[in-house]
């Protein structure tokens, strides 16, 4: 294994990247880094490249240039076992983070362990990880509850469960609350601040919500034209003169 990791303040590193779509230039030069602990939000409208950017992180899509650093290792140059291995320190919540319908609320969440046997080695009784991850969503009491029994909300919650399960170090979040009502949504925000307070994980979360960012940024990046087009505080950034920073904030 590579000895790269040390050393490293960034989490997170992106330089310079850039990925098209045949002529649909979607990231022209994008930078943006993570720091331990840090909440970044990202913004950005509807259709900017938000997704595509996590999807170059994860390895979902390849960047046409461009280096993606993740805890220090340049994520293109080393190998598969490496990168499964990394994959193990993300978890991440998608906006059609489904659950398996035919599995109920345990089944779903055992679903990651059998994945990642490396991490956890051979787990014999999963029911205790199982209940910790369902006891951090506030949803114990439904471990044997099959999907179709959930409210949207709580089809979240224990999305969010079955993240936590890997017990990864960083998370990353696209579009977290949306579809849900705003009160639902503030309980996911709430709860995505409690699991960051309590395993110091560092997260990147993609939102259109104001004050999802409000209430959980250290900073914010605002992706406009392709690229990190401003960067702040959620108080610089929504005092800011600039008509396309002000745009984000009415
Ligand atoms: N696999 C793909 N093939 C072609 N175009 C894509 C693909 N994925 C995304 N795009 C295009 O890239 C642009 C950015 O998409 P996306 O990152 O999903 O936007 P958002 O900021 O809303 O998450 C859009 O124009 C989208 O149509
Ligand atoms: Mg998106």
């Amino acid at each position: 294994m590579s000895t790269e990791a040390n050393n490293t303040e960034h989490i997170i590193d992106i330089q310079n990247l850039r990925k098209s779509f045949g002529d649909n230039c979607v990231l022209d030069g994008f930078n943006m880094y993570l720091n331990k602990g840090e909440n970044v939000v990202i913004m950005g409208k509807s259709g900017s490249g938000k997704s595509v950017m996590i999807k170059c992180l994860i390895g979902l899509e390849e960047p046409d240039s461009g280096t993606i650093k993740i805890m220090g290792k340049d994520i293109s140059k080393i190998s598969t076992d490496e990168l499964n291995e990394l994959r193990t320190e993300i978890g991440f919540l998608f906006q059609g983070s489904a659950l398996y319908d035919s599995m109920s609320v345990r089944e779903n969440l055992e679903f990651p362990l059998r994945r990642h046997t490396k991490k956890f080695g051979k787990i014999k009784d999963t029911t205790q990880l199982v209940m910790e991850a369902l006891e951090n969503v506030g949803l114990a009491h439904a471990i044997d509850l099959m999907p179709n029994e959930l409210s949207g909300g709580m089809k979240r919650r224990i999305a969010l469960a079955r993240t936590l399960i890997l017990q990864p170090s960083i998370i990353l979040y696209d579009e977290p609350t949306t579809v849900l009502d705003p009160i639902t949504s503030k309980e996911i925000i709430l709860l995505m601040m409690s699991i960051q307070k309590k395993y110091n994980t560092s997260s990147i979360i993609i939102t259109h919500d104001v004050d999802c960012a409000r209430v959980i940024s250290n900073r914010m990046i605002l992706l406009v034209d392709s690229i990190n087009y401003a960067e702040g505080t959620f108080l610089e950034l929504s005092t800011s003169k600039d008509p396309k920073v002000q745009a984000f904030f009415k």
